[in-house]
């Protein structure tokens, strides 16, 4: 994160006495990136988050997953919908993509998770719908359908759906969500989420920024739209058990005192969402292509938001996609609501992911752009589609959990099309 937050109670200079009430020093904790080179923030704990008292190593199921390539090479789309449903939303998620920089995942979760680490890269989880509650030692995110949730590197945390009891780890509350802003149908939807997990960070791309970290005016979202976590949350407990996954595999590490004893923190490295709703559209006279949609980048991966916008407003526009060709990327996109003119009569309906992959030329279905033009000449003037794309530099193989919800039949929807 590019920017400076302070949450809770912090000394009035760094690596200096911080009396707790009572008696003893609070401990302060460095949570950096690159070594000490890059973002970080001062953590101060009321217990040492040093001390542990029980190590267990666990077979990790996701390690499991076969991967393999698309080979044939064909385009892909898979219905989420069909997807295994339940678990929670760390050890629920079933990989459907994935290569050495990046796997992307699918859950519908209905119980709370476990405390968990994850020490081999930042995560984003996008939530599609339902409403449930990011608790971490920074402090809580109520999360809602359309928000994207960063997670930083190594961050321990857990989700709570809302309904569900609260996850393992000495407390058994209920997740107390905030609903004022949503309502009881949004808060009944079942969780389901998109999940990034990066093989390395997960920033905002580098030229929305200023040289010292400012969003620019040209950036589609800026710091007013980030919601970092808000803390002091604090909870009791001893022999915590908090499940870490770093680069040698799964453990299950037995903390002494409950590590969500975080009185307050101070930096530029934390949790936070942003809401797909918040991110401003870049529209052109004719057709833009998706770098005007990124929103974030990760290593050898960029991740877009399509969102609700204007068509392309010159007379003579087509205010769909061209057909293109990513010699040098496979794109996948998620789609999350609103209408697909492109995508008409392919099969793919909201809930969807497909995969174009490099060496395929993939664009409207046959038909569609004729379609577009009347709507226009009918008075159309806007497209409500909301997606979320990834667009991955290194081939994306293929998980062997994803063949269940995949659709044979849409890589020949473009010639069906075009014979009918
Ligand atoms: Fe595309």
């Amino acid at each position: 994160m590019p920017y400076y937050r302070v949450s809770g109670e912090i000394p009035r200079k760094r690596h200096t006495r911080f009396q707790r009430p009572g008696g003893g020093l609070y401990a302060e904790e460095l949570m950096g990136e690159e070594g000490f080179s890059s973002d970080s923030s001062l953590l101060y704990h009321a217990h040492p988050p040093t001390a542990i008292v029980k190590s267990e190593g666990l077979a990790d199921v996701a390690a499991q997953t076969q991967m393999t390539p698309n080979q044939p090479l064909l385009p892909r789309h898979y219905r989420t919908q069909d997807l295994r449903r339940g678990g929670d939303v760390v050890f629920g998620r079933q990989a459907l993509l994935g290569n050495d920089n990046v796997t992307i995942s699918f859950v519908t979760a209905d119980a709370a998770s476990d405390l968990y680490r994850n020490s081999t890269g930042d995560e984003v989880v996008y939530v599609h719908t339902g409403v449930l509650k990011f608790e971490s030692v920074y402090g809580a995110i109520n999360a809602v359908g359309g928000d994207y949730v960063v997670v930083p590197r190594g961050t321990i945390h857990r989700w709570i759906p809302a309904g569900a009891a609260g996850g393992s780890g000495g407390s058994s509350h209920r997740a107390s969500i905030a609903l004022d802003s949503v309502s009881a149908d949004l808060a009944a939807e079942p969780v389901t989420a998109l999940v990034i997990e990066a093989r390395g960070h997960i920033r905002t791309p580098r030229r929305y920024l200023s040289q010292t970290g400012q969003f620019l005016e040209h950036a589609p979202y800026c710091e007013r739209d980030l919601r970092g976590a808000e803390g002091p949350l604090l909870a009791e407990g001893e022999d915590v058990p908090v499940m870490v996954r770093n680069r040698a595999g799964l453990t299950r590490l037995t903390y002494a005192h409950h590590p969500f004893d975080v009185v307050g923190w101070d930096g530029c490295l934390y949790p936070y969402a942003f809401n797909i709703a918040d991110f401003e559209p870049i529209v052109k006279r004719t057709h833009a292509p998706p770098p005007v949609h990124q929103t974030f980048e990760g290593p050898n991966f960029v991740v877009c938001s399509f969102c609700p916008r204007p068509l392309d407003f010159d007379p003579q526009s087509v205010p769909i996609p061209y057909n293109h060709h990513n010699v040098d990327s496979d794109e996948m996109m998620f789609y999350v609501g609103g209408d697909y003119s492109a995508r008409k009569g392919s099969g793919v309906a909201i809930g969807s992911i497909t995969l174009h992959p490099s060496g395929f030329t993939h664009g409207p279905i046959p038909g569609a752009v004729e379609a577009v033009i009347r709507g226009v000449e009918a008075g159309r003037t806007t497209t409500d589609e909301t997606a979320v794309m990834i667009d991955t530099f290194r081939p994306l193989l293929l998980a062997d959990l994803a063949v269940v919800a995949e659709d044979p039949e849409y890589a020949w929807s473009w010639a069906r099309a075009a014979r009918s």
